[in-house]
């Protein structure tokens, strides 16, 4: 009898066409999404120090680079705008002529149906303070920030935004945003709900490019500890009841297991927002010649689609859409 094996996994991964052919996860252009940042006050585009590779841009440059993205079949944008004035209750986020305002509009404009124009709905770009939130004394005020929340949904699906992504964390967002957006004719504009986002020192990058690092304290008040899985559960659940079209994990590769998780869970489309902190490694790992760039960033998108994720937001867009057309 022979002691050979009769069943030999190799068999199938000895070619490029067998590898291919058996591949379980499939990743594409039209399954990413790409960030952007667009500052007021800039008259020409300004590279971010610890995101190689990635700029604030003025209206135009904003514009050229979307148009470029589309070429290379990526599904959207997701626009941050870095306001000239801030004040405690972020009034620009939600002014008609606030600055992601005039990006939304301008992006709608030159994109038309090529591709989805998503609009950060967040307040910590927007305060004087940093936080996601309006403060009461020095804690974020849950539900004066949801009558703030709901104001920029307005804004944005008035200057154009296909989806409102608010990020902010606060207890009942969905439902307030859902609410205001029904209310003011815009009940077809869909919310992309992080609904499970977790305190994560990987976003340190993130803060530098949009200029919303809290002065005070931190964000633990209200975005979820690493230690829980579970709770991301229950985020979910509460999101969904709220009225939520599509859910996001963030970061991603820290917590591929939460993004499997909630994909099992639920039923709706699931997102996973590939953070700047886990950009700016591979980038500064790649400038040092102690990674293939491109190999490892579509190791990790692949990564993220097999977890579970049905669209994946990062800076690796534009390249790895590229590499993958
Ligand atoms: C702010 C916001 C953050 C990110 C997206 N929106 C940072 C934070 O919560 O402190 C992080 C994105 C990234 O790191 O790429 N609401
Ligand atoms: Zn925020």
């Amino acid at each position: 009898m022979s002691t050979h094996p009769v069943y030999r996994p190799r068999r199938l991964r000895a070619s490029a066409p067998l590898r291919r052919a058996f591949a379980e996860t499939s990743i594409g252009p039209s399954d990413l999404v790409a960030p952007l940042f667009l500052k007021e006050t800039l008259a020409e585009p300004a590279s971010i120090g610890s995101m190689p590779d990635q700029f604030q841009h003025t209206l135009e440059s904003l514009v050229k680079e979307a148009r470029e993205l589309v070429a290379r079949g990526v599904a959207g944008v997701v626009v941050f705008g870095v306001p000239k004035i801030k004040d405690p209750d972020g009034s620009e986020a939600f002014a008609s002529t606030g600055i992601s305002q005039r990006g939304i509009a301008a992006l709608k404009d030159e994109l038309g149906d090529d591709a989805l124009v998503i609009a950060d709905l967040c307040l910590c770009e927007y305060t004087d303070h940093g936080h996601c939130g309006v403060l009461s004394g020095t804690a974020v005020d849950n539900d004066r920030t949801l009558d703030v929340y709901a104001r920029i949904a307005m804004a944005q699906a008035e200057a154009g935004a296909d989806v409102v992504a608010p990020p902010g964390m606060m207890d009942g967002q969905v439902g307030v945003i859902r609410a205001a957006l029904d209310g003011s004719g815009h009940s077809e504009v869909p919310i992309l709900a992080y609904a499970a986002k977790y305190a994560s020192t990987f976003y340190g990058p993130f803060r530098d490019a949009a200029e919303g690092a809290p002065r005070f304290g931190d964000r633990r008040a209200y975005q979820q500890d690493p230690s829980n899985a579970r709770e991301a559960l229950r985020e979910v659940r509460l999101d969904i009841e709220q009225g939520a079209d599509a859910i996001m994990v963030k970061p991603a590769l820290p917590y591929l297991d939460v993004v499997r998780l909630v994909k099992d869970a639920f039923d709706l489309p699931t997102a996973a927002y590939n953070v700047s902190g886990e950009y700016a490694m591979v980038k500064a790992a790649a400038e040092r010649g102690w990674l293939d760039e491109r190999s490892a960033v579509l190791e990790a998108l692949t990564s993220i689609r097999r977890a579970g994720a049905d669209l994946v937001v990062t800076y690796h867009a534009k390249k790895a859409a590229e590499w993958l057309s």
